[in-house]
């Protein structure tokens, strides 16, 4: 069975570190990546780690985990809030699919309190800065133990 965790980022996640620190801290997404890579180890999961801004190439990668991958972590981004086409991939696979928000998205603006995504997950996790992707690993770990 494959040990690998595809961690997919949506737009404007490149910019983590120079983007509203105040929000999302000073970690940026190689900081985030270094993380994932380090608790995957202890936990015994390779992190396939990705970032995109654009819409159709987070699809053809939850295709491709689909395919090849464990389980899949994602912070989609504004996408979470507006994207059926991301809804309809992760409903696509089989393996078990964590949303991850840096952010607590429900104390926040009202058009970040609905998830398009979080219907077709197996859970989500927001609000604990970056360590929302270690516990997403955590949980996914758990999810396919
Ligand atoms: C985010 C929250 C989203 O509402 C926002 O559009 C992001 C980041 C987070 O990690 O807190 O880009 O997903």
């Amino acid at each position: 069975m494959s040990k690998t965790v595809f961690v997919l980022n949506g737009p404007n996640l490149n910019m983590l570190g120079k983007r509203e620190p105040g929000i999302y801290g000073g970690q940026t997404l190689k900081d985030v990546e270094e993380a994932c890579i380090a608790a995957g180890r202890e936990l015994g999961l390779t992190i396939d780690f990705r970032q995109s801004n654009h819409e159709g190439t987070l699809i053809d990668w939850i295709h491709e985990a689909g395919e090849k991958a464990l389980g899949v972590a994602i912070n989609a981004g504004a996408y979470t809030h507006t994207s059926i086409a991301l809804h309809d991939a992760i409903k696509a696979i089989s393996v078990p699919v964590v949303e991850l928000h840096i952010s607590n998205v429900h104390a926040r603006e009202e058009f970040r309190h609905h998830s398009m995504i979080a219907p077709a997950v197996k859970g989500v996790i927001c609000g604990f800065g970056t360590q929302s992707y270690i516990l997403a690993l955590h949980a996914l770990k758990s999810a396919t133990a």
